[in-house]
C-alpha cells in the first residue's frame, strides 16, 4: 500500500483564512465540472485528465522493447525537443536517478537534450560528446516546425550520415511527433524512422505521460510503470471535487487567494538537489497555462539551503511578493551518517552519528518558521519517498492543480498564444518567405 502526498497549509495560517478557501468551492465546482464535462475553454487538450488510466498500452509495451535496443546499442542517446517536449523527461530522469545521471549510469547509455536553445556552444557540445560513441537520436516535437529542434535535428542527422552511413542513421533516429500532420511526421514516413505519437488531445506540457517523455525516462532505466501506476491513483484520489477531501484542489485554491493577496510569485522550494529539474517542469507546466490575458502567479523556483545563502535574504526580508510551495522528499532512499570529529575542530560533534536527513529537516523547519516570522508564507507538500510511483502522483497532482488554478483564475490553461510572439518576430527579422512586412517594421523600431 503506497502512502500518497498530502499537503500541509499550516504555514500560511496568518496569511489566509481557512473560510476564505472553503469560500471557493462554488469556483471550484465550476471548475471541476467544466474540466470533466470538457466544457472550458481549450476542451480539446484534455487527453492528459484520464491518460493514467487510458494510455496506449501496446504503445507503451513498444517503448519498452525499443528501450531496452537503445540501451543495448547506444552510448549516447541524444533528445532533441524543447519547452514540453524535453522538461520532463529530463526532470523525471534527474529526479529519479541525479542530475549526475550521465556520471553514474553504468548499463544505461549517458542521456544529453539538444535543440533547447540557439546556442552554437551547446549545439557543438553535443557534437563533440558524439565523437567515437554509438549514438541514438530521439527528436520529439508535436508540431514538427519548431525552429530549435529543427537545427539541431539537422546537424544531428548529418552527423550520424556522415558518421555511421544513411542506412543506420535511419536505424538510429527515433521520433516523437503528431500523428498524421507536420513536417516531421512527413520525413519519418520518408525515411521509415521508428515514430511515436503524441496525441492529438494533450499539449506539450501536459505530455510527460506520453511517448514524449516516456521513451528517454525508459532509456534511462526508470520505471515508467511505477510512473503511470501513481499518476492512476492521483486520477482517483483527486476525483472529489469536496476540497476538504482533495488537496490538489485545495494547492490551487490556496495559490489562488495568495495571488488575490499580492504574492505574484510562487517560489517552489526543495531541499533536495536532484528535484531542480522538476521546478522547471513545474514552472513551464504553471507559467505557460496561467500566464495571460494580464494574470497568473510568476513561478520561481530554489533549492535550500542552497539558495538559502544567495536569495534567502530578499526571501526573508524584500519586498513582499511572494510566497512558498515546499517539496518535501520523505525517504530519498539515500542515507548519510555524520561522523564523529575526536578534536571537534567545527564544534559539530552534537551531531555525530545523526542522518544528514535529520539536519535538512531541521534546516526545513528553521527556515519555514523564519520565512513566516519574516511574511512570507509556505505551502508543504510531503511526498513519503522518491520513487516513480510518487513522482507519478506529484505528476497528475500538478497537472490537475493546474488546470483547475487557471480555471478559477479565468483563463484558458490549455493554450499559449504568448510564445509566438518571439517566434514571428524572430522569423521576419531573419528574412523568412511571407514575413516582409513585419520584417520592414521591425528593423525600423531596432535602428530608430
Ligand atoms: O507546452 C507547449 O505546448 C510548448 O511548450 C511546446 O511543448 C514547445 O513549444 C515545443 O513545441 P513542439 O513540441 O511543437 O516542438
Amino acid at each position: 500500500m503506497q502512502q500518497p502526498i498530502t499537503l500541509d497549509t499550516r504555514y500560511i495560517d496568518g496569511f489566509v483564512r481557512a473560510h476564505e478557501i472553503a469560500a471557493l468551492q462554488p469556483q471550484v465546482d465550476a471548475a471541476h465540472t467544466m474540466l470533466h464535462q470538457k466544457t472550458g475553454p481549450g476542451h480539446d487538450f484534455l487527453g492528459w485528465l484520464t491518460l493514467p488510466r487510458d494510455y496506449d498500452k501496446e504503445e507503451c509495451l513498444r517503448i519498452k522493447t525499443v528501450a531496452k535496443r537503445i540501451q543495448a546499442d547506444t552510448d549516447l542517446f541524444i533528445v532533441i525537443g524543447i519547452g514540453g517536449s524535453y522538461l520532463g523527461a529530463r526532470a523525471v530522469t534527474e529526479f529519479l536517478h541525479s542530475p549526475n545521471y550521465n556520471l553514474l549510469c553504468k548499463d544505461t547509455p549517458r542521456v544529453v537534450f539538444a535543440g533547447n536553445s540557439i546556442s552554437a556552444q551547446a549545439l557543438n557540445e553535443i557534437l563533440a560528446l558524439c565523437e567515437g560513441r554509438r549514438v541514438s537520436v530521439n527528436v520529439i516535437s508535436k508540431s514538427g516546425t519548431t525552429t530549435e529542434p529543427a537545427i539541431a535535428f539537422r546537424a544531428l542527422r548529418d552527423h550520424l550520415v556522415k558518421t555511421v552511413g544513411a542506412e543506420e542513421t535511419r536505424r538510429r533516429i527515433y521520433v516523437t511527433t503528431d500523428r498524421v500532420k507536420g513536417t516531421l511526421k512527413g520525413l519519418a514516413d520518408r525515411e521509415g524512422y521508428e515514430t511515436f505519437a503524441v496525441p492529438d488531445d494533450i499539449g506539450g506540457r501536459f505530455s510527460v505521460l506520453t511517448a514524449v517523455g516516456l521513451l528517454p525516462i525508459a532509456v534511462a532505466g526508470c520505471d515508467i510503470d511505477g510512473l503511470m501506476a501513481g499518476a492512476a491513483a492521483a486520477m482517483e484520489s483527486f476525483d472529489n471535487p469536496d476540497i476538504h477531501f482533495n488537496d490538489c484542489y485545495r494547492y490551487a485554491c490556496a495559490r489562488n487567494i495568495l495571488l488575490r493577496r499580492g504574492r505574484a510569485v510562487e517560489l517552489m522550494v526543495s531541499y533536495e538537489p536532484c528535484w531542480a529539474m522538476m521546478s522547471e517542469w513545474w514552472k513551464q507546466l504553471f507559467g505557460e497555462s496561467e500566464g495571460k490575458d494580464g494574470k497568473g502567479l510568476y513561478p520561481a523556483s530554489a533549492i535550500f539551503s542552497t539558495d538559502l545563502h544567495s536569495l534567502g535574504q530578499f526571501i526573508q526580508d524584500g519586498s513582499r511578493i511572494l510566497f512558498e510551495t515546499a517539496v518535501l522528499i520523505g525517504d530519498t532512499g539515500d542515507t548519510f551518517i555524520i561522523g564523529n570529529d575526536p578534536e571537534d575542530i567545527d564544534g559539530l560533534n552534537f551531531l555525530a552519528g545523526k542522518p544528514l536527513s535529520y539536519v535538512n529537516n531541521k534546516a526545513f523547519e528553521g527556515t519555514v518558521l523564519a520565512h513566516a516570522d519574516g511574511g512570507t508564507p509556505s505551502l508543504v507538500i510531503r511526498v513519503p519517498r522518491r520513487d516513480a510511483w510518487h513522482l507519478g502522483y506529484l505528476l497528475y497532482f500538478f497537472e490537475k492543480a493546474c488546470a483547475i488554478s487557471g480555471y478559477i483564475l479565468g483563463v484558458n490553461p490549455f493554450d499559449q498564444p504568448g510564445v509566438e510572439d518571439y517566434k514571428r518576430n524572430m522569423f521576419a527579422l531573419l528574412g523568412k518567405p511571407g514575413y516582409e512586412a513585419e520584417r520592414a517594421a521591425l528593423e525600423k523600431r531596432l535602428n530608430d
